[in-house]
């Protein structure tokens, strides 16, 4: 076999390149290529690194800048033409860098491996997605603002186990998935601060003779510190492990949220109509108009779950330090990045495009069993003693369902026309004034923070 463009990196101590079945199963670059903008900006900052301690030339780390540059123009105009027998990302554009400046290109790999350089791409990248993410998940969080302070007066039924518990503003129901999408983008954060090391300098597992200077290196790629550990630096992938958290988490709070929007645009609940451009249409019932948007959202989250539990198993059991099996880190990474941050924007749109039905939302949400809880509180301000509160609404309740009678009828009854007046939903609401309670006055202030925050 001849030797082949690969076997330029790393072919000294072979005697035939691998068949091409072997190249096709091994090769990364049909994926990798995506983080070509990180591996250059290591590259890069490598050479400089080289040259400040006298291992390159002021002249051979400006040529190598040169050529990257140039590399990485053909690569963002589509002209580089990315060569399978080069294995991955890094050969490739090595080799280019070579064919294109000659000498020069073959001092970069100086005191580097491809070990320390994965890991700092992929650092790198991760880094720059959760800035993509915390963009995506404040604009979802503007539009549930936004939608929250236009619906500020429509009221529903909040529920628990899916049954009518007691009535919410439609406003206050909004801003708990501000308070999550929140967390999220806390946990992105915290993760981009574990990532914001450089591995650069580890080499290959046990850093290198030559003295470079990884504090410069660093700190020309803009990272926070450096690793402490080579070991450690090239064979982790924890924080990949995080972000896929982070992202199956901000998942489950998407899922949530489409969920409720399925319920309340079907027929039943009758709460919300999504408009036509965000919703689709039955191939046989032309009647039918689906929440398809919301639906794939949820479905997508299943993916995301699915990729966190690749990342931890890939980890499992690997023997320190690198192992060839990390590159399987890599498709399930950007394919998760890429589903969250499509999803966020969509939901973010489909938001903004919703009407909410106010008749079915107040019929919905004047369901007077919906405030039994509130004569229970009625009657222990009279002084009944709780549990006796709620044991005699429990019979009244169970009255008013056999009897097909209304409970505040029955409630003026027994206790008094003043009772009657516990089943106004705003004075319900209105005397909902605890910190982090539904009260209007509260969800308006809620709403006016999120406003000052996300501004
Ligand atoms: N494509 C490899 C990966 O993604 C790059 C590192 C290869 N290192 C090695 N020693 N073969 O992990």
């Amino acid at each position: 076999m001849k030797k082949k463009s690969a076997q330029q990196t790393w072919g000294g101590r072979f005697s035939a390149g691998p068949a091409a079945a072997v190249k096709a199963y091994t090769e990364s670059v049909s994926f990798d290529w995506r983080l070509f903008n990180h591996d250059i900006a290591g590259s890069i900052a490598h050479a400089k690194g080289l040259a400040k301690v006298g291992l390159l030339t002021k002249a051979e780390a400006a040529k190598i800048e040169r050529g990257l540059r140039a590399i990485q123009h053909e690569i963002e105009s589509g002209k580089f033409k990315w060569d399978f027998d080069c294995e991955d990302v890094h050969m490739n554009i090595e080799a280019a860098l070579i064919r294109k400046i000659g000498a020069a290109g073959k001092k970069l790999h100086t005191g580097r491996s491809r070990n320390d350089q994965i890991a700092t791409d992929i650092r790198l990248w991760i880094i720059s997605k959760i800035r993509a993410t915390n963009f995506e998940i404040r604009h979802l969080q503007s539009a549930l603002v936004a939608f929250a302070e236009k619906e500020r007066d429509a009221v529903i039924p909040g529920y628990t186990h899916l049954q009518r518990a007691q009535p919410v503003l439609l406003a206050h129901h909004l801003l708990a998935y501000v308070e999550m999408l929140d967390r999220d983008a806390g946990r992105f954060a915290d993760c981009s601060k574990r990532a914001n090391v450089c591995p650069l300098g580890s080499g290959a597992i046990a850093g290198s003779t030559l003295k470079l200077d990884r504090a410069y290196v660093a700190k020309v790629l803009g990272f926070a510190g450096v690793t402490q550990n080579s070991m450690d630096a090239v064979s982790d992938r924890d924080f990949v492990v995080e972000f896929h958290a982070a992202a199956a988490l901000t998942g489950a709070h998407l899922s949530r949220l489409a969920e409720d929007l399925i319920l309340w645009s079907s027929a039943e609940f009758g709460f919300i109509t999504i408009a036509d451009a965000y919703t689709t249409g039955s191939s046989l019932m032309p009647q039918k108009k689906n929440p398809d948007i919301a639906e794939l959202a949820r479905g997508k989250t299943a993916r995301l779950y699915g990729n966190l539990v690749q990342a931890l198993t890939l980890l499992k059991s690997l023997p320190l330090t690198y192992n060839r099996d990390l590159q399987e880190d890599k498709q399930p990474l950007f394919k998760s990045a890429d589903t969250l941050l499509s999803t966020l924007h969509m939901v973010a749109e489909m938001m903004r495009h919703i009407h909410v039905n106010h008749i079915k939302c107040e019929g919905a949400a004047s369901d007077p069993m919906m405030l039994a809880t509130d004569l229970v509180d009625f009657l222990v301000m009279k002084g009944m003693a709780f549990r006796e509160a709620h044991h005699t609404v429990g019979a009244l309740c169970a009255e008013a369902e056999k009897t097909h009678s209304s409970l505040p009828k029955l409630a003026a009854k027994k206790y008094g026309p003043a009772a009657t007046k516990v089943f106004d939903v705003r004075r319900a609401l209105n005397a909902r004034t605890a910190i982090g309670a539904p009260s209007p006055k509260n969800v308006a202030a809620q709403i006016k923070r999120w406003k000052k925050l996300l501004k």
